[in-house]
């Protein structure tokens, strides 16, 4: 089959490497997973962190493949897949490979993947791989669980909700599901970007580059209307420390962007040091995604029920154009997912 390999450390175009007779992955028996045909790949900020930081000739990583999102077609399942799962060769798949597939190098950037069936959603309604992919992989899992978190707090209705970062693959699936649960979103974006998130429901939009330094601004704004909860998607670490000003007492603060230190000096500076020592009396959560089937499945049953209406595609590029892809990817500006078509 036709992949894409990490042969050395570093950028895309320094480490990826696309081969054509890479051996497909089979299903031993007594196997929980499927074997998937990739129709669609959705690149993810992760899938460069690791291509730079786990080298390919680690001893657990033979040939690795990157790449964490799929959509594509069931070809084979397991003898031990549980029948109550209900998959079947023929079915329109789509979700997210676990971290650990995919740091020992069983990524989805390949014409065939084997990927545990509990990690599978079905594509839903009349969707399609390519907006399946965007939503349903890691970005849409992300958006998913950071709802859950503010609405672990008595639900979303009437809430009023910062998303920094609107536009991007996790933000542009956050708005939607906040204002479709019947939140009041600001969403905080380019000012280039602002009809893009106001037509996924953003009632207010704040562009960050206009209002320098957004804090001031928010203050000014936000102060006599203070938030609920404040999704932090882009790590701006001011947007917490100044977090009092617009963020009620009891708000939540949840950031999923840990920086060069792996979200060590964030979890200790603003989860650790008591206020007396400077700390910022307000909440703090730095959310880190595990991949999940039911997760997945949660984000398919908002689409089904209409509080996601859509994939924000920014580009799909096909297979041969990966390192292209990757490449925007890497600028930050892209608009919701940037999708990798597999299939011919
Ligand atoms: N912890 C976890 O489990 C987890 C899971 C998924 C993602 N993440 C992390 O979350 C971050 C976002 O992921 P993503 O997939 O949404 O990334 P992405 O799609 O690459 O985000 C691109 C977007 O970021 C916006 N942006 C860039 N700088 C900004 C700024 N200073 N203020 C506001 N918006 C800004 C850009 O919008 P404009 O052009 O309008 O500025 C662009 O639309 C990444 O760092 C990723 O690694 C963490």
């Amino acid at each position: 089959m036709k992949s894409w390999t990490a042969t050395s450390w570093g950028t895309a175009r320094e480490s990826l490497t696309l081969n054509t007779s890479t051996p497909a992955p089979s299903l031993p028996h007594n196997s929980t997973s499927l074997l998937v045909r990739i129709t669609h790949v959705s690149l993810n900020p992760a899938d460069l962190v690791l291509l730079k930081s786990l080298p390919p000739w680690l001893p657990f990583r033979r040939a690795p493949v990157p790449g964490m999102d799929f959509a594509g077609e069931v070809v084979a399942v397991g003898d031990a897949v549980p029948a109550e799962t209900g998959l079947k060769a023929g079915d329109e798949v789509c979700g997210a490979m676990g971290l650990w597939e995919v740091a020992k190098g069983c990524g989805t950037l390949a014409e065939f993947v084997a990927v545990e069936s509990s990690l599978v959603v079905k594509v839903p309604g009349n969707w399609g791989g390519r907006d399946a992919v965007g939503v349903m992989g890691i970005a849409g899992q992300t958006a998913v669980a950071m709802a859950r978190s503010v609405m672990a707090g008595g639900g979303m209705q009437g809430k009023r909700v910062l998303v920094n970062g609107a536009t991007g693959g996790v933000g542009s699936v956050l708005v939607q599901i906040c204002r479709g649960l019947g939140a009041e979103v600001v969403a905080v974006c380019s000012g280039a970007n602002a009809g893009l998130v106001k037509g996924l429901g953003a009632g207010e939009v704040i562009d960050y580059q206009a209002h320098d330094p957004l804090e001031e601004y928010l203050a000014e704004v936000l102060g006599d209307r203070p938030l609920d909860a404040i999704l932090d998607c882009v790590g701006r670490q001011p947007l917490y420390a100044h977090s009092p000003r617009y963020l009620k007492p009891d708000g939540k603060f949840i950031n999923i962007v840990g920086g060069w230190s792996q979200g060590v000096i964030p979890f200790v500076r603003n989860k650790l040091r008591p206020c007396f020592l400077g700390g910022t009396p307000r909440s703090y959560e730095l959310f880190l995604l595990s991949a999940s089937g039911k997760t997945a499945r949660e984000a398919a049953a908002w689409v089904e029920q209409g509080i996601i209406k859509q994939a924000v595609i920014d580009s799909e590029l096909p297979m041969e154009q990966v390192v292209e892809a990757c490449e925007k990817l890497a600028t930050g500006r892209a608009k919701g997912k940037i999708v990798v078509k597999v299939e011919k």
